[in-house]
């Protein structure tokens, strides 16, 4: 499959063209967006083919589910890793949704420790590299992962991530209360990595305030 094709931009388009196409695309993709894993994975694959300068992507099942278990298994590297790559930054992730379940509390001083114990799927817990221009939420998606969000661009709460560890630069945004962000509340879909590691827990649009600030997805 012509990966240009997936995001429906000429050959040779430049890179920011390949990039808008790809951000109008995720929109109507992304299973939050009411579109299907296997269009969103199968946008991923074209992006990042087109990335690393490669003329085809290889076609997958879309009933198999090792597809995103391979790249997030990429992504994902347990245990004590070197420090990233130069222009990049390592992010450990975890998934909010799964603290419930293994009674764990946002700020519980060992809650990463805690969660590289668990045995979590990739899509749960895991590192992945950021690049040092890209947001989080553009490097989880590179990555494979289908991290929640509706505007892509500040005016919601839908995308939010809690930072505990590492510094972020964030793009301006009227959207988070002060005391928010002082808590370490973050848009991932606005945040760069400015530190060579992260920790962030990622999916708390539920936390008690951000509910309310929350956008329904489909309205972008
Ligand atoms: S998706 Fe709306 S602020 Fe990030």
């Amino acid at each position: 499959m012509d990966p240009f094709e997936v995001l429906g931009v000429d050959p040779d388009a430049d890179e920011s063209a390949v990039a808008r196409a790809y951000r109008d695309r995720v929109k109507e993709t992304h299973p939050d967006q009411g579109g299907s894993r296997d269009a969103f994975m199968r946008l991923q694959r074209a992006y990042t083919a087109i990335r690393n300068g490669e003329a085809l992507i290889q076609e997958e099942n879309p009933d198999d589910d090792s597809v995103t278990a391979s790249s997030a298994a990429a992504a994902s590297t347990p245990g004590e890793p070197p420090g990233p790559p130069p222009g990049t930054a390592r992010m450990e992730y975890l998934d909010y949704e799964v603290l419930a379940d293994h009674g764990w509390e946002v700020d519980d001083e060992d809650l990463f420790e805690a969660a590289a114990a668990a045995d979590l799927g990739p899509e749960s817990y895991g590192r992945l590299l950021v690049e040092r221009e890209e947001t989080l939420l553009e490097a989880a998606e590179r990555a494979g992962f289908a991290w929640p969000f509706a505007c892509r661009g500040g005016a919601c709460a839908n995308c939010a991530v809690l930072l505990r560890e590492g510094e972020v630069e964030m793009a301006q945004s009227h959207v988070l209360p002060n005391g928010m962000v002082e808590e370490g509340i973050r848009l991932s879909c606005l945040c760069r990595p400015r530190s060579d590691t992260l920790q962030v827990v990622y999916n708390v649009k539920h936390l008690p305030g951000l509910d309310e600030l929350r956008l329904p997805s489909q309205r972008f």
